[in-house]
């Protein structure tokens, strides 16, 4: 099994570049099933999720797809509800369209909840949610829970397939667990 040291903190190889290609077609498997007479518009949340995303589209060889990416900063203010910043914003217009928002991670389900309303409030028909991980624990928004999912985890901090540490390491060709 692979390790890596990154910032003082050692990480082991979890999921090896076979078994995520195993999870990528699974999660494609169902796409391709669900949306074969759809023409669904991708929105990929950078930076994180491009390696999946990338991997996921190729898969998807009986959707007809449409992909756009945005950037997006979500923080709790004043309001309970937080606020979700666009740093890349979205630059489709999603009226009547079927939506599948591409994530690498869902954790609190923050960022998912306020994409959410942030799309069915521009008019898209439907919003459907993609994740490489799922963290079932963490979650804190119902409407967050993401309808394709290529691997459940618990708490732990993960690294690599498009997750960083601090801006790095999202290169790594496998997902990498932190060690205490
Ligand atoms: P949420 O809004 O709380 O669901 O957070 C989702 C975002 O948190 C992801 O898109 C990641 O950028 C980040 N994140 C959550 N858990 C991890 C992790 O284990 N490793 C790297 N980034 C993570």
């Amino acid at each position: 099994m692979r390790s890596i040291n990154e910032q003082g903190y050692h990480f082991e190889e979890w999921l090896t570049p076979s078994e995520i290609a195993k999870d990528v077609q699974q999660v494609a498997a169902r796409i391709n099933a669900d949306y074969r007479d759809k023409e669904p518009l991708f929105v990929v949340v950078l930076n994180g999720a491009f390696v999946f995303a990338a991997d996921l589209l190729r898969a998807l060889s009986d959707v007809r797809c449409e992909v756009t990416f945005i950037r997006v900063s979500s923080y709790y203010g004043m309001a309970t509800t937080g606020k979700l910043e666009f740093i890349v914003p979205l630059q489709q217009v999603v009226d009547n369209r079927d939506v599948i928002i591409v994530e690498d991670i869902v954790d609190s389900g923050l960022t998912i909840h306020q994409l959410k309303a942030h799309m069915r409030a521009q008019g898209a028909s439907s919003v459907k949610v993609a994740t490489m991980l799922y963290k079932p624990n963490k979650l804190e928004y119902d409407d967050a829970k993401p309808d394709y999912i290529g691997h459940e985890i618990t708490d732990e901090f993960v690294i690599g397939y498009g997750l960083d540490f601090d801006g790095f390491v999202r290169n790594l060709d496998a997902i990498y667990k932190v060690k205490e």
